[in-house]
């Protein structure tokens, strides 16, 4: 067991051998933070660290107590992580300690995502009950501890065991209070097609936090935040990563007191959240992963990493090889015919590439944006015998189909719509605003989510469909249902999500054999919670290669390779117009779930024999660049931006891919170098360039170097003079690192 309880002094102890977790009931109930960081001596009382009591106005006004999870009252007032209101509309609580109970495993939340074990000894959990006496309202605190990983995942569960209804206003699924405030906030945050840049402040005093309002995560924030002191770097250095399991509105909030003491909060967005508890009644928050680092930001990743790849999602693609993809968006767009679909399929097949994902406009009258959404139909005009008759032709070619769908949206030109006009989130009486011409269906209503089921069922049951895109286009703008009565509409945003949830659920237990990926106007919706169902998800919409390395790098701050698709597009690039080499498109997105997002037919000869080179890379070396241990060398967002380096590490050490990014060329190099991370330093490796082009920067690296010598004294970056003044800008290079046979 990681988890130890002494009577005696009132601790528990959650420990493994990277973190420990310290809690203390107190004397008077009150359930007491002491500790969360690098791990420490078991068996031993951490009591000092914390408070002997809080008294609250007893104590010193407004003296920082570090709890557990703070609600309203007592003389703490920084913000709290619960605010409840019993009938008489004050918000005081005092919860104070019942029961616990300490067990192996881990248990699922009812609803909502969240991470699992396998077997019982991966995991621990911690139950402690609180229980306000006036209001009634119980409380259960849930901590699960990984053996293996330097994680608590938490989560909050919420009960009415009292006689009158309350009222939820905040519900936060962690709070944790750090004792000084010497921290850096780093959080990802842009908007569409530049989503998931890290942006890092100093905290100041005060509260600072990032949150979305939109109903789902969005572009614009990410449910994820670190703490990092002022000198952690990707190799040294203390930090923790706070991340959400949720895809809806979300609050991550930092608040530094005047006595520079730091409380987090992470949860449901208490803005315009209420929650109405009848007696007897349950709410259960999502969950919440707190990790921790002592060897800096590549390790905090590498935590979550793993936990999200092996231990959030599930099913059979959470270990399979992810399959090489052609996207028709960029090809055709709304433009196709069932031949010109089958002539692009049969170009992409000759390439190597193995599942043809035919995306949006194939279903009702939708050759553009304004219609058809939610008349989920085969357009027969385009394709004349069917899903079934074009996946039996993908299939012929030796292919797999994959389809585009975007459930949760009605157009207002669509028979849908004509029909059941109410399932459009609206506010009687007041206009509905479009986006993309189009509304989003209530998905608090379970007879909507009923409807979606059934009719994607057909569709998903009516050919050799083996891929799913489940596309978000617009955000909520008129938060409201018919369905709920009007002092319950505080309840909309998170029972949408449910719903949300609910279908995908139902859907990938109906047709477990599908791979699911995850998009919002590419990555408006790239989080932990939609991460459990779908293993994979599109990062951005823009495929630029220099844009992609910010995104891609911020994204890998807490989402593993295998989750991130990434797609060689044509140039000049439709988002921003760049011509970039083909080999660096290819470089860039050969780190994550590759893909193409072009019309293969429309390749010149050079760059069909490319394709094929760079498809046949990326099949050799799939294992190590969906499932390495990925390590950022050199960012993107420090010095001028112009220089990014990563790379790929197999588990045992004995492969690795480093990939080098320059965006704009400089003349007259110097011998610069980049090291590489991850290798055994014991071993030799042999150092092989691609593309091989037999040029100056392969024969300098191309050699048989120790792991010592290669991590220490790096590779060498720069071309030699005269090449350099030829090779201009956007360049990438990589470099494979292969372990030579040990000798005897
Ligand atoms: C937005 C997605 O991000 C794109 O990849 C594409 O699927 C379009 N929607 C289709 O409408």
């Amino acid at each position: 067991m990681s988890i130890s309880w002494s009577a005696e002094s009132g601790e528990f102890h959650l420990r493994n051998d990277a973190i420990s977790y310290v809690i203390r009931i107190l004397e008077n109930g009150c359930v007491g933070q002491l500790y969360f960081g690098a791990a420490l001596a078991s068996g031993r009382s951490y009591r000092h660290l914390g408070p002997g009591e809080f008294h609250g106005f007893s104590n010193r006004l407004g003296e920082p107590v570090a709890l557990e999870y703070p609600s309203r009252g007592a003389g703490d007032f920084r913000v709290p992580a619960l605010a409840v209101e019993p009938a008489d509309g004050s918000t005081v609580l005092e919860l104070a300690y019942v029961s616990h109970r300490i067990l192996s495993g881990k248990s699922p939340i009812p609803g909502l995502p969240a991470t699992y074990v396998e077997r019982g000894d991966e995991a621990d959990t911690l139950e402690i009950e609180l229980r306000d006496q006036i209001s009634g309202a119980e409380v259960r605190l849930s901590y699960s501890i990984f053996h293996a990983l330097p994680v608590i995942a938490r989560h909050v569960l919420i009960r009415n065991a009292g006689t009158l209804p309350l009222t939820l206003r905040c519900v936060m699924s962690a709070c944790l209070d750090l004792p000084d405030a010497e921290w850096h906030f780093v959080h990802l945050s842009g908007t569409w097609a530049r989503e998931r840049h890290v942006t890092s402040r100093p905290l100041a005093f005060g509260r600072q936090s990032i949150s979305s309002q939109r109903g789902a995560s969005s572009h614009q924030h990410n449910p994820f935040m670190v703490l990092r002191r002022p000198w952690t770097t990707e190799a040294d250095g203390e930090a923790y990563g706070f991340s959400l399991v949720y895809s809806g509105n979300f609050l991550a909030e930092v608040e530094v007191d005047p006595f520079d003491t730091t409380r987090v909060r992470l949860g449901i967005d208490p803005e315009g959240f209420s929650w109405r508890l009848n007696p007897g009644s349950e709410f259960a928050a999502p969950e919440a992963v707190l990790a921790y680092s002592s060897s800096g930001l590549g390790s905090l990743s590498d935590t979550f990493h793993r936990l999200y790849r092996e231990r959030l999602a599930k099913g059979v693609w959470r270990d399979r090889p992810r399959p090489i993809l052609l996207n028709s968006w960029e090809g055709a767009y709304f433009d196709f015919t069932e031949e010109r679909l089958l002539r692009m399929a049969a170009a992409a097949r000759e390439l190597g590439i193995e599942l043809f994902v035919l995306d949006d406009g194939w279903f009702g009258e939708r050759d553009d944006d304004t219609s058809s959404l939610g008349d989920w139909h085969v357009d027969r005009r385009k394709l004349p015998d069917g899903l079934d008759g074009l996946g039996r032709k993908i299939g012929d070619l030796g292919m797999r189909l994959g389809l585009w769908i975007e459930p949760e949206m009605v157009s207002r030109r669509s028979r849908l719509f004509v029909e059941h006009p109410e399932w459009a989130i609206g506010i009687p009486g007041r206009p509905r605003t479009e986006g993309r011409s189009q509304y989003v269906l209530d998905l608090s209503r379970v007879e909507v989510v009923d409807h979606l089921f059934a009719v994607l069922s057909e569709v998903l049951g009516s050919a050799q469909i083996s891929y799913v895109k489940w596309d978000m286009n617009r955000n909520i703008t008129e938060p409201y249902s018919l369905a709920l009565p009007p002092d319950r509409q505080g309840e909309f945003f998170h029972r949408y999500i449910l719903g949300v949830y609910d279908l995908h659920e139902r859907l990938t237990r109906a047709f477990p054999e599908v791979l699911f990926e995850s998009c919002a106007s590419g990555g408006g919706r790239f989080d932990p919670g939609l991460l459990a169902f779908a293993p994979q998800g599109w990062t951005s919409d823009d495929t630029d290669a220099v844009e992609r390395l910010k995104i891609q790098w911020g994204t890998s701050f807490c989402y593993p390779l295998s989750s991130m698709g990434a797609h060689v597009s044509a140039v000049p690039n439709h988002q921003v117009g760049r011509v970039t080499p083909l080999a660096t498109r290819a470089a860039v997105a050969f780190f994550g779930v590759f893909g193409y997002e072009l019309d293969p037919t429309a390749l010149s000869p050079d760059e069909r024999s490319e394709v094929a080179d760079q498809v046949a890379f990326y099949t050799r070396h799939r294992d190590l660049l969906q499932r390495g241990r990925f390590i950022r060398l050199l960012s993107p967002f420090g010095g001028n931006g112009n220089e990014t380096a990563w790379m790929t590490v197999a588990e045992d050490g004995r492969q690795a891919i480093v990939g080098y990014y320059r965006v704009l060329n400089r003349p007259d190099p110097g011998p610069h170098r980049v090291k590489p991370r991850g290798l055994d330093p014991a071993l030799t490796y042999r150092v092989t360039l691609w593309p091989p082009i037999g040029d100056s920067l392969e024969r300098t690296n191309a050699l048989v170097r120790g792991g010592d010598d290669l991590m220490s004294a790096g590779l060498f970056i720069d071309s030699d003079r005269q090449e350099s003044a030829r090779i201009g800008d956007f360049q990438a290079r990589l470099f494979v690192l292969d372990a030579t046979p040990r000798q005897g």
